[in-house]
């Protein structure tokens, strides 16, 4: 018998189990990637989001054993809040038994309480997601392509040509009380980013909520890298990479934007390849960047493969009508 456990405060005890759930998950279907570590998956469970509402399950059996996990992220900025986002892993051990269906049906039971109307989860290109998800009423609504650059590979002479008007502007954390206004408005480009059939929806920038983001993110112990063009006035575009709490190896590419105004005079690249030359400066370390890119968003895929990124792997964003019987 399963049972889907509702998680209010974490303990450590079920930090620890959620991760040898996700660790042995991600082991069975995408044995190259690195995994999470415990101080990582503690954080994320711990720290409370400023833009959502995480609700949190464990599935035991008969034993008390955890079996699976889920999380169901609740969106509360305007423009989101529709939206609904599942986590959910089954240890390999003890899959096509039911475990999945059944923490599907507790999340999707909540989603509906609070009014959700699409629920969307993210999964590798290969493995059992595709099967299960058709199965439980899911529809693929976005494909995306995970690139990985090698730090000391990368072609970053583009960071030496002048680009008369603009200049680059580089900061770690929250972004300085000088630039806020700026940040916050150029932010808003990102509802520009191709997202397919997902039922998205926008977001809306402010000071404030940049702020806040970049918070979330240091309680979690991770170290946010942005650098921006400016010029002309205002921020032109700018580029973020997160570097998580107790990485050693791997960063991760945030947002990339250019602001419309602005686009077609290799700003997006520009920013990039500092950002790389700032990596090699500041985390000799970290030896490659990890960015996904929905297949149809050709630019930025353009701008990556300049910059010496190649393909890694692929995943598939799904979603479920809730409002659908
Ligand atoms: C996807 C996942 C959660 C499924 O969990 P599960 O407990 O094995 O799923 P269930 O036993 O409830 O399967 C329900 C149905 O999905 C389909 N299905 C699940 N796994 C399948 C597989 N490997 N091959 C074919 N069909 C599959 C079947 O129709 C199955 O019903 P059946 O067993 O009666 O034929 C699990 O494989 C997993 O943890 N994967 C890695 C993490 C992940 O991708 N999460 C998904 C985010 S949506």
């Amino acid at each position: 018998m399963i049972t889907a456990v509702p998680l209010t405060q974490v303990s450590t005890e079920d930090a620890t189990a959620w991760h040898a759930v996700v660790s042995a998950s991600l082991a069975a279907d995408l044995p190259e990637e690195p995994r999470p570590t415990f101080e990582q998956i503690h954080a994320q469970l711990s720290v409370t989001g400023r833009d959502n509402r995480r609700l949190l399950w464990l599935a035991t059996d008969a034993d008390g054993g955890v079996v699976g996990v889920a999380g169901l992220r609740l969106f509360t900025s305007p423009g989101q809040q529709h939206l609904a986002e599942l986590e959910l892993h089954v240890t390999p051990d003890r899959r096509r038994s039911g475990v999945g269906s059944h923490l599907l049906a507790t999340v999707v039971r909540a989603a509906r309480d609070e009014e959700r109307r699409s629920l969307v989860a993210a999964a590798p290109g290969e493995g059992p997601t595709g099967a299960f998800c058709a199965a439980r009423g899911f529809r693929r609504v976005l494909a995306f392509d995970h690139l990985l650059l090698d730090v000391a590979d990368a072609d970053v002479a583009v960071a030496e040509a002048g680009h008369p008007g603009y200049e680059l502007v580089s900061w770690t954390g929250t972004v300085p009380d000088e630039l806020a206004e700026a940040f916050a408005s150029v932010k808003n480009a990102m509802n520009d980013m191709p997202t397919g059939d997902m039922d998205y929806g926008s977001q809306i920038w402010t000071v404030d909520r940049v702020r806040a983001m970049a918070e979330v993110l240091a309680d979690r112990g991770d170290l946010l890298l942005t650098t921006a063009a400016v010029g002309k006035g205002e921020m032109a575009g700018y580029t973020e990479v997160v570097i998580r709490s107790g990485e050693t190896l791997r960063a991760l590419q945030y947002d990339t934007v250019v602001a419309p105004a602005h686009r077609g005079h290799g700003l997006g690249l520009w920013v990039k390849a500092e950002m790389v030359r700032r990596l090699r400066d500041e985390h000799p370390g970290i030896e490659e960047i990890e960015t996904d890119n929905a297949q149809d968003n050709t630019h930025m895929i353009a701008v990556n493969r300049r910059l010496g990124f190649r393909f890694h792997r692929s995943t598939h964003e799904y979603q479920l009508d809730l409002l659908a019987e």
